[in-house]
């Protein structure tokens, strides 16, 4: 088995909304052809806007299928206080996805997104009881074998340089749950820069810890960082052997993403895991 899942983020459509690289994603979706698109979480700026969640949805029919996405937190209203309050994604499940607990399955791969934006989350996420218990138990059902990621909008960890606190509620606990349910990779958003790490580097006691895998903002000018003014996305493919990230930076010159750096992982399907030697770049 081999997958190729295009993970993009933070689109943001609104004012900061950047349309020629929106067009240039598009197309280059189509080229890459992966076997899911997943889409983080923020589609709109301001959730308000009816305009935008149209705008919003023409995009995501134009990128490939399958796809598999989860809401942010501009994705819930912020001056409507009735619909924060009582259907803080009711704007969300019109325009973009009725499903709050997608799953897509293939032989050997599951990806499951959760829910961590709410309708009293101004810009903070957190998971509940009952969504971890919800997750555990989708992913109880899969072996060893099977290579478990999870989407959602909210980090778990600061990436370096980062000036405030930007993860999670209980992050802490929400690492050592994804760690308890084998999961491999962990997809998010939210603070507008890249980043490829691995939840050992900030909770210790694991059991094998989760690659986490960040994506800037693809399509807004709302970058942060290193990527102040700049558009980022992944390419991860999966197999039997290792999950290989590329991180991929809009570049003008080009006219399309480009990788800027690439992590190949091992699988951890048992105890002992490496690379196979035809998989590294470093031979031994
Ligand atoms: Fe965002
Ligand atoms: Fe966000």
């Amino acid at each position: 088995m081999s997958y190729r899942i295009l993970h993009v983020s933070d689109l943001h459509v609104g004012p900061p909304f950047r349309r020629p690289i929106a067009e240039a994603l598009v197309r280059q979706a189509h080229t890459i052809r992966p076997d899911l698109v997943v889409v983080s979480g923020d589609f709109v700026q301001r959730a308000d806007l009816i305009g935008q969640w149209r705008a919003a949805q023409k995009l995501l029919a134009a990128l490939p299928s399958p796809q598999l996405v989860v809401p942010g937190n501009h994705d819930v209203p912020l001056y409507n206080t009735h619909l924060r309050l009582f259907a803080p994604l009711g704007r969300y499940r019109r325009y973009i996805s009725r499903d709050l607990n997608p799953v897509f399955e293939r032989p050997g791969l599951v990806v499951v997104g959760v829910v961590t934006a709410h309708g009293l989350t101004f810009d903070g996420g957190k998971i509940s009881r009952s969504q971890a218990a919800t997750l555990r138990s989708i992913l109880g059902r899969y072996g060893p074998e099977v290579c478990k990621v999870v989407v959602w909008h909210h980090p778990v960890v600061n990436p370096p340089g980062l000036h405030k606190n930007r993860v999670i509620k209980d992050a802490h606990a929400a690492i050592h749950m994804l760690d308890a349910c084998n999961v491999e990779l962990l997809l998010s958003g939210h603070i507008h820069v890249s980043y490829v790490g691995n939840t050992l580097d900030v909770v210790n006691d694991l059991r094998q810890g989760t690659i986490i895998c960040q994506s800037g903002t693809t399509t807004s000018r709302r970058g942060y960082g290193r990527e102040q003014g700049k558009n980022s996305c992944n390419l991860i493919e999966v197999d039997e052997h290792a999950i290989r990230i590329s991180q991929l930076l809009y570049m003008d010159e080009a006219d399309r993403f480009v990788p800027a750096a690439e992590h190949t992982f091992p699988r951890r399907a048992g105890p002992v895991y490496e690379l196979p030697p035809d998989e590294r770049d470093v031979p031994m």
